[in-house]
């Protein structure tokens, strides 16, 4: 192809022919796309070294910029890294010029002449966008204030090792209608499984979200009763009451007053679906979203969930970074 300004332009600028993977969100892939970077997941757990008998991340360095605190994103990125043979470099607010003001273009320019990828954990979705607008290697989202789409492709991961198939399955999210649960939402219709959200007033997830998702032909129920909620549910989900980053909006107080009736204790959990298991993306609040008896108890999933955060990222890099 030949290089004119516009088309240089463009490439920088992560729009053009020649653009940069990026994994922003579940809802702008393909379903065969995320079962693609799903099934190198499942290769990667199983010990392959180059599933398909490629290496994409080896030599090759991961910027991780952190505007947000992080334990599992951060370490499961940078040691998913090292296995590819590849290596990451890590910024934070505090230790980079993102803190003194500078303009994420500049740095999305900057990071691209340096490394081979970048995954963002940010305040602003807006942010995650000039992000890749103006990268020109791969972008991906570490959790913004409306989605965590890594997480997901963890959650269903997990969802299949222990229950089969999710397409036709039915998911239950109880509390806080955050950011994670917008991300289950954007692979309801992609993965083929049944969403009830049970949230009380004032808390449900974005109408847009919702709406974008039924058009997609996904099954989601809204509801304010958390029995309803998990009725006949085969994975009930939940996350804390306070997202970080929550500015404005409900105090402390009246968060906890307000989802209470929501926790997921082991009565709730005796009414969803026999062997319904119990996800939470972590950290907890033990005796807040969650009960110690159901977080700690047999029908937990949460220590697999996090552990396959680290497959289902090596799956997501080995899509990004191969050329
Ligand atoms: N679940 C999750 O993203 O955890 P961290 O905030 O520790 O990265
Ligand atoms: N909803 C939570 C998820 C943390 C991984 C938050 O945004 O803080």
């Amino acid at each position: 192809m030949t290089v004119t300004p516009e088309t240089a332009s463009a490439r920088q600028r992560g729009t053009g022919p020649q653009a940069p993977k990026h994994f922003l969100d579940i809802d702008r892939f393909a379903a065969a796309q995320l079962r693609e970077m799903l099934d190198l997941a499942q290769d990667y757990k199983r010990g392959e070294d180059a599933p398909g008998g490629e290496r994409p991340g080896a030599g090759k360095t991961l910027a991780l910029v952190f505007e947000k605190p992080s334990t599992r994103t951060r370490v499961s990125f940078e040691v998913g890294m090292a296995q590819m043979g590849g290596r990451v470099t890590i910024l934070d607010s505090q230790g980079s010029q993102l803190g003194r003001g500078e303009s994420i273009a500049d740095m999305a320019r900057v990071l691209s002449r340096y490394v081979d990828a970048v995954l963002f954990r940010t305040l602003s979705q807006a942010s995650l966008l000039e992000m890749a607008e103006y990268a020109s290697v791969p972008v991906i989202n570490g959790l913004t204030d409306k989605s965590h789409p890594c997480q997901i492709m963890a959650d269903i991961m997990t969802f299949e090792e222990i229950k089969g198939p999710i397409n036709g399955r039915r998911v239950a999210w109880l509390g806080d209608g955050n950011n994670v649960v917008a991300s289950w939402i954007h692979g309801a219709a992609l993965f083929g499984y049944a969403l009830t959200i049970a949230t009380p007033e004032g808390f449900a997830p974005d109408p847009a979200t919702v709406k974008a998702a039924r058009h997609a032909g996904a099954d989601i129920t809204l509801t304010e009763d958390p029995a309803d909620g998990v009725a006949g549910a085969d994975c009930v989900v939940t996350d804390t009451w306070a997202s970080m980053g929550t500015n404005g909006g409900p105090t402390v107080q009246e968060r906890v007053r307000a989802l209470t009736p929501y926790r997921v204790d082991e009565a709730l959990m005796d009414k969803a679906a026999d062997h319904a298991i119990f996800m939470h993306c972590l950290p907890a609040n033990r005796e807040h979203e969650v009960s110690a008896g159901v977080i700690d108890g047999p029908r937990s999933a949460v220590w697999d969930e996090a552990e396959n955060r680290l497959h289902a990222q090596k799956g997501i890099l080995h899509w990004c970074l191969r050329p």
